[in-house]
């Protein structure tokens, strides 16, 4: 597409809002020059676009360029302190990750924070006066973007789940499209409605699904047994409403921690943090809703509500399908093999029996959550 009609048509979409976010992502590269110099800069965003949303949910907006690194996420009217939360919470986990032991945390990826932008950053000193009074400044949270997921994968999901009124060439190539993170409902498993609008921005892929397009699933359980392992257990966290997608493979993992350079040589510890960027891999995100956790029986009751209050990621015990018992099985096997490296109380078996203990109510007939379905309590 040519350049100004493009511009034009980001304009068109983004409207007045297009100047608070312009000068967020100002901020950011303000930040970014302090931080890193012009050139590396300069080196990282080439060609910087328009800012524009790519995506939207109920504490925030999410906004980046095509060509930057990063993304900002702005509160909406009333969530300043909820964005304050997923900045501490973001910090917190991504802090702990880093001092796991990488046999535990080789195979998540968190984005990487870069800051939380306020009301009295320096930064509004320079915007223009005559901007000024049409903007209402809000809060931003800087943090590395996580890229889309292989156009590889797009194109499988398109083909296999397309609906076939669905213009399939429009599906891939309009550019919210593009945005693809892929959530892994590895809790879900159902025959998918057609449905009028078929979007891939978020895309909801279930274990079935994930089964049809051969993906690894058990590997997936493994990855998310062991992360909310260490989110309950290093960082003390419930886990509350995070996100586990595939995107592509960061260009750089995350950093070995010291006790792992100590234990390891030369050889052998950059090796686990080669990556390949033309592979899809488990993404955690979006902390505003965590809260931390005690070690008391309120904290059982807590971790367990999360567990089904979130979106079905994880998968459910007392499933009917067979490969959903292995992989329960996988998850909780994981779970609490690295909740044993982590810790020596006994509340992370008490959480997975309380979390055993509602499937087999719900199976029953009866929930916390008033429905009777193995899949019910998530908010969305
Ligand atoms: N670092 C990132 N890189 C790329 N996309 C992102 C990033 N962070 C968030 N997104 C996209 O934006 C969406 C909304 O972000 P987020 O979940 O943090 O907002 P929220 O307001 O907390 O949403 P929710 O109501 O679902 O809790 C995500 O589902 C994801 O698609
Ligand atoms: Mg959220």
């Amino acid at each position: 597409m040519p350049p100004l009609l493009w511009t034009s048509i980001t304009i068109a979409i983004i409207g007045t809002s297009r100047w608070v976010v312009h000068l967020f992502h100002d901020a950011v590269s303000i930040a970014i020059l302090v931080c890193c110099g012009r050139d590396t800069l300069q080196q990282r965003t080439p060609g910087l676009s328009e800012p524009r949303a790519i995506g939207k949910g109920q504490c925030g907006e999410i906004w980046t360029r095509v060509g930057s690194v990063v993304v900002t996420k702005t509160n909406n009217p009333g969530k300043e302190d909820q964005l304050w939360n997923d900045s501490c919470m973001h910090r917190l986990i991504e802090e702990t990750m880093r001092t796991t032991p990488t046999s535990l945390q080789r195979d998540i990826n968190i984005p990487k924070f870069e800051m939380l932008a306020s009301l009295t950053h320096k930064f509004w000193n320079d915007v223009p006066e005559h901007i000024r009074p049409n903007i209402k400044p809000k809060y931003g949270l800087v943090s590395s973007r996580i890229r889309p997921v292989t156009e590889a994968l797009r194109r499988d999901i398109v083909k296999a789940f397309a609906p076939s009124s669905a213009n399939k060439r429009s599906a891939l190539t309009e550019l919210e499209n593009q945005d693809c993170l892929v959530r892994l409902y590895l809790g879900r498993r159902e025959k998918r409605f057609d449905r009028q609008a078929f979007r891939l921005r978020n895309f909801d892929l279930m274990v079935n699904e994930m089964e049809e397009l051969q993906l690894d699933t058990s590997k997936f359980a493994a990855i998310m047994g062991k992360t909310l392992s260490i989110l309950h257990w290093s960082a003390h966290v419930d886990a509350d409403d995070v996100e586990f997608v595939l995107g592509r493979s960061p260009t750089l993992k995350m950093r070995a921690s010291a006790t792992d350079c100590n234990d390891s040589n030369k050889d052998d510890v950059c090796q686990d943090f080669t990556s390949d960027e033309r592979h899809n891999v488990i993404w955690l995100l979006d902390f505003d809703q965590c809260k931390s956790l005690d070690d008391n029986d309120a904290g059982i009751k807590q971790l367990m509500q999360s567990f089904y209050f979130n979106d079905p990621y994880y998968p459910r015990p007392e499933a009917n399908h067979p490969n959903d018992v292995a992989l329960w099985a996988t998850f909780r096997d994981n779970y609490l093999e690295a909740s044993g490296l982590l810790t020596a109380i006994m509340m992370p078996a008490r959480f997975i029996e309380a979390v055993e203990t509602e499937a087999r109510r719900r199976k029953a007939g009866g929930s916390i959550f008033g429905r009777s379905d193995n899949n019910a309590g998530y908010r969305k």
